[in-house]
């Protein structure tokens, strides 16, 4: 972990007088996992979607390989992408289908290659030729996954990817991506409402509340910091004390 590969300064979003996201600064450092994490409403999504060129700041800046987002946007994003439980595809293709389309889009090599290595890595052998409405919610994240991972991204958002999946799935998901982000150099940013999954997966934890960033650390520095057993007891705390305000 040497240099920063994706930069936020004072970054913040207003919806007419409603401030989601509020003077946010923080960095993920080249192979890192960095943990969003925060009560419902908190400003994470408003944040991923901000770096992925989505919604557009009200102000502040976002570099990622040293450039600046506003202004090299297409360069950026290809080497970006994301998945999240929520984002729909088209439903009337079938999974290889949807994959093959992400591919082509992509001018990937070796397209059906990939593709069965994905299959088999997600263990989507049984949804391979099944067509994408007719997926439960865990096969859709899969899928979501599958399509995010397949265009070999340098930096990953990845927005409750694990919401909808078993906790078999979910163990896998997570062996795989850590192996990934060994392999590859990837860095994520990760978010989830599983706290265990948060302080096995994440290298560094950032916790907003009211779109501010109130701590930041490795899981064990913000445990000891607010002096509870684990993660959730923190959440717990900072999460009440936020629906006290
Ligand atoms: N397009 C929008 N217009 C108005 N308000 C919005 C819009 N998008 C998000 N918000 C508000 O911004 C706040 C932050 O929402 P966001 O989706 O970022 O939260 P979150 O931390 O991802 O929460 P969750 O854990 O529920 O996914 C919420 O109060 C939400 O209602
Ligand atoms: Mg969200």
């Amino acid at each position: 972990m040497s240099k920063p590969i994706v930069e936020v300064r004072n970054l913040t979003k207003r919806f007419d007088d409603f401030t989601a996201v509020d003077d946010v600064s923080f960095d993920i450092q080249e192979g890192e996992i960095l943990g969003l994490l925060g009560p419902n409403g908190a400003g994470k999504t408003t944040t991923i979607h901000m770096l992925l060129g989505l919604i557009t700041p009200t102000s502040g800046t976002i570099h990622m390989f040293g450039l600046d987002l506003a202004q090299h946007r297409e360069t950026i994003l290809r080497q970006v992408n994301f998945s999240s439980t929520y984002i729909s595809m088209p439903f009337s293709l079938t999974v290889e289908e949807n994959l093959k389309v992400i591919a082509r889009l992509y001018s990937l090599q070796n397209i059906q290659k990939r593709i069965d290595e994905i299959i088999e890595k997600l263990e989507m052998g049984d949804i391979q030729y099944k067509l994408t409405r007719k997926l439960s919610s865990g096969q859709m994240s899969r899928l979501t996954l599958a399509k995010a991972i397949m265009t070999e991204p340098k930096v990953l958002f990845l927005d409750e990817p694990t919401a909808s999946l078993d906790p078999d799935i979910v163990n896998k998901i997570k062996i795989f991506l850590k192996e990934y982000q060994r392999t590859a150099g990837l860095s994520i940013l990760y978010t989830s409402h599983n706290m265990r999954e948060m302080e096995e997966m994440s290298n560094r934890i950032i916790f907003l509340q009211h779109g501010h960033i109130v701590a930041e650390g490795t899981s064990d520095q913000i445990i000891q910091r607010y002096g509870q057993r684990d993660l959730e007891e923190v959440f717990l705390k900072l999460a009440r004390e936020s629906k006290e305000k």
